[in-house]
Order: C-alpha cells, then sequence, then structure tokens
C-alpha cells in the first residue's frame, strides 16, 4: 500500500475534542455525559441575538448571496474599522481589515503567510491549540514562552526574551486568555511590546474574548503600540454568539508603515485561495457590530456568576485549586498536587463520571497537571458536575488528599 497521506496530518492534534468519541459512544450506550469541554455558549442556555437572525435573513433576501470579495464585504470592514476604534481604540481603516470564517481560519493564514521552513513563532505556554498546529502544518516551529500561573498566568517577560533567536517571526498573545482566563496587564503587553521593537518582530494578538472580561481591564495590543506593528484577531463567535456561522477578522495595525502594504496584501492573497467568507453571513455581521449591545452585558453577567459558583466549589474540593479567571470563558484548576498525569485523570473521569473536561497538557507543556472547564453550563449542571468531580476525587485520591492535609 501507498503511504497516501503526508506526514502534516500526524502534527495535527486538537486535545478540545480528543475525547468527544469516546464520550459520544458512551452516550449511544444511554448514559448521561456532562460536557465540559467546549467553548461554545450556543450549547448552553445562550443564543444569537434574533436581530442578527434576523439580519441574516434579510441579508439573503436583498440578495447577499454571491461570493464576496476576498478580504470581506466594504460595510462590514468598515463596521469593523469602527467597533475596533469604540471598543479598543484601534485605529485601522477598512483597507487593513480582512474578512475571515472565523479566527481558525485568520490563524491558518497568518502562519501560511508568516512562516518559511524552521521559522519560529514564540507562543505562550498553555496556548490554544490552532497556533500550535498551523505553525506546525506550515513547516514553522513554535517556541513556548512561559505564563507564570502564581501570578495570574501572566506572560514572563524574561523568558520571551531568552527564547528569541535569528528565526523568530512573530509573538502571539492571547488575550483575554482561553485556557487560563487571565488579562494581561497594561504594563505586561507594554513589555512584550518593547521586547518585539527592540528585536524588529510583530506581535500577533488574539482578542476573540476582548468583551468578556470580569475584574480586569483589557488594553487591545494595538492600542498600545506605538512602534510595533501589530496582526489584531477577532470574531463574532464569542461575544456576538455566532459560533455557527463562521465570521472572524484580523486586521493589520503597523505605526511604523513598514510592513502594512505587505502584510496585508500577502493576506489578501491567501484569502483568494478560499474565494470569500460567507456572503450573508457578513451582512448579519454588520447588523452584530450596528444593532444593539445589550446582550454583551447579560452574557458577562450570567458567566461571572456561572464563574463564581465554579471558583468556589473548585477551591472547596481537597487537591484542587485554581486561579480566578479574569475573562474568557474557561476556568484552569490545578491538580497536580493529586495527578500529575491529567489526561489520565480526564479519560477516568469520564469513564467513572461521565464528566468531560480537557486535559490541562492538550494545551501546552505547562498545562500538565491542569484541567480546562468552561464557565458556561447553567449553574444546575455545574452543580451536578461539580459533585461528580468532587465524589471521583474522594473515591480515586482519597489518599494522597489525606496525605496533603
Ligand atoms: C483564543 C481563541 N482563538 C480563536 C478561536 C477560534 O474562534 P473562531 O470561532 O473565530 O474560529 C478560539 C475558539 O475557541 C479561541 O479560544
Amino acid at each position: 500500500m501507498r503511504k497516501i497521506v503526508a506526514d502534516r496530518i500526524g502534527l495535527i492534534s486538537y486535545a478540545i475534542r480528543e475525547l468527544v468519541p469516546l464520550a459520544r459512544e458512551m452516550e449511544r450506550k444511554g448514559e448521561k455525559v456532562i460536557y465540559l469541554n467546549i467553548g461554545d455558549p450556543l450549547k448552553y442556555d445562550f443564543d444569537t441575538p434574533h436581530h442578527i437572525k434576523e439580519a441574516l435573513y434579510e441579508g439573503t433576501l436583498k440578495g447577499y448571496n454571491y461570493y464576496s470579495v476576498s478580504e470581506g464585504l466594504d460595510e462590514l470592514r468598515e463596521a469593523i474599522a469602527y467597533k475596533e476604534k469604540k471598543f479598543n481604540g484601534v485605529d485601522i481603516t477598512a483597507e487593513e481589515v480582512i474578512v475571515t470564517q472565523g479566527v481558525s481560519e485568520a490563524i491558518a493564514f497568518i502562519a501560511a503567510t508568516l512562516l518559511n521552513s524552521g521559522d519560529e513563532i514564540l507562543v505562550p505556554d498553555p496556548t490554544y491549540p490552532l497556533y500550535q498546529t498551523y505553525i506546525r502544518v506550515f513547516h514553522g516551529k513554535p517556541v513556548f514562552y512561559g505564563t507564570i500561573e502564581e501570578n495570574g498566568w501572566q506572560p514572563d517577560i524574561d523568558d520571551i526574551r531568552s527564547k528569541i533567536s535569528e528565526k523568530t517571526k512573530a509573538i502571539v498573545i492571547i488575550n483575554p486568555n482561553n485556557p487560563t482566563g487571565s488579562v494581561y496587564d497594561e504594563k505586561t503587553v507594554k513589555a512584550i511590546l518593547d521586547v518585539a521593537a527592540e528585536h524588529d518582530i510583530i506581535v500577533i494578538s488574539d482578542e476573540i474574548y476582548d468583551r468578556i472580561v470580569f475584574d480586569a481591564t483589557f488594553k487591545s495590543t494595538a492600542a498600545l503600540s506605538k512602534d510595533v506593528p501589530i496582526i489584531g484577531l477577532n470574531g463574532f463567535s464569542k461575544v456576538y454568539l455566532m459560533t455557527g456561522w463562521r465570521l472572524g477578522y484580523m486586521y493589520v495595525y503597523d505605526p511604523t508603515q513598514k510592513y502594512r502594504d505587505i502584510l496585508v496584501s500577502a493576506l489578501v492573497k491567501m484569502a483568494r485561495c478560499r474565494l470569500s467568507a460567507s456572503t450573508p453571513v457578513q451582512y448579519a455581521g454588520i447588523a452584530a457590530i450596528k444593532g444593539p449591545q445589550d446582550h454583551v452585558k447579560d452574557m458577562v453577567a450570567k458567566i461571572r456568576r456561572r464563574r463564581d459558583y465554579l471558583y468556589k466549589r473548585i477551591s472547596e474540593i481537597d487537591g484542587m485549586s485554581s486561579i480566578l479567571p479574569k475573562g474568557a470563558f474557561y476556568i484552569f484548576p490545578n491538580i497536580s498536587r493529586i495527578e500529575k498525569d491529567d489526561k489520565l485523570f480526564a479519560l477516568k473521569l469520564l469513564k467513572e463520571e461521565k464528566v468531560l473536561v480537557v486535559h490541562g497538557s492538550g494545551f501546552g507543556p505547562s498545562g500538565a497537571g491542569h484541567l480546562r472547564i468552561v464557565l458556561l453550563p447553567p449553574i444546575e449542571l455545574l452543580e451536578e458536575a461539580m459533585s461528580r468531580i468532587e465524589h471521583f476525587i474522594k473515591k480515586m485520591y482519597g489518599n494522597r488528599v489525606s496525605k496533603i492535609n
């Protein structure tokens, strides 16, 4: 038999969905599994605002059914530039915005656009897994920089500095962070920008959770950059509750003007390969930005209550502890005092108690000994899930817990 599949397929892993086939199989056998693994509010009691749904229908009736230009509808790019200014203080023009089918696609385009074989991109450890994957698929090397758990998972600036080499093309920031829930201090973002400026490298800033922040002030990287080119990533999945619609964007903000045109035209070339993002969905994206924003406040209040509940429950369990998440919708508890093998823990928890969480090591080496749990389910479901987790820890790790105490 010929080797028909390319080696790069072996480089793809996506921890968040790894245990899903097993959970599905259990469900087929009649078990009731509680899913705490996927960052999709629409899987719980959140829904896309009605006026956005109406706009999608209206878009189809008005004839927005053709392939749009690859960089996206002009009206949407204008709306995105307006949104970035209004909410994040970022000064960009519509020409600097490229509309994508979600931030996921933007990550692929950026990796394809920046990387020659062996080039490096610094990514936070732990990280959102697609960064590692796409950097590898496009023959680059993801180089992890540390983030410090005791310091609320803020990036370790000295470590970033020490990891920069001749081959470094960019530094990735995910803020607010998935999986840790950290929101970076302004001082930290500025320090990262200083390192980037010293070495003439760009910063890629994933801000998809920009308006889902609880007890912190979020500052957009581009709003703080004086001399570093930024590729900003953002989208409609989370804040506008449009996960399944697949709409996102990236922008190039370059105060030096050195790389702006080169980057925009290279990224647009990549975008042309897939023709366009869905045109009626883009039309609805305009309504999302221009229409009422009330749902954001309600959503954040709801997630905050769930965060408070989960944090309290986790803090009460012997052998589990967590930093309080300040943004996004994840909590990243540490279980290393009772179990270093987080993957085994997640597997056993699923098999024994029918609760699906993501093992922390799937997000990078320093995620080992951690779990990622979504803050999205209603309190009653979280209550049930936490009771099962508590029961599991007592049953499987009772001895270790009593030794800790
Ligand atoms: C940090 C981060 N970036 C990007 C994405 C992908 O989002 P999209 O739905 O826009 O592809 C996610 C989804 O969970 C995410 O958490």
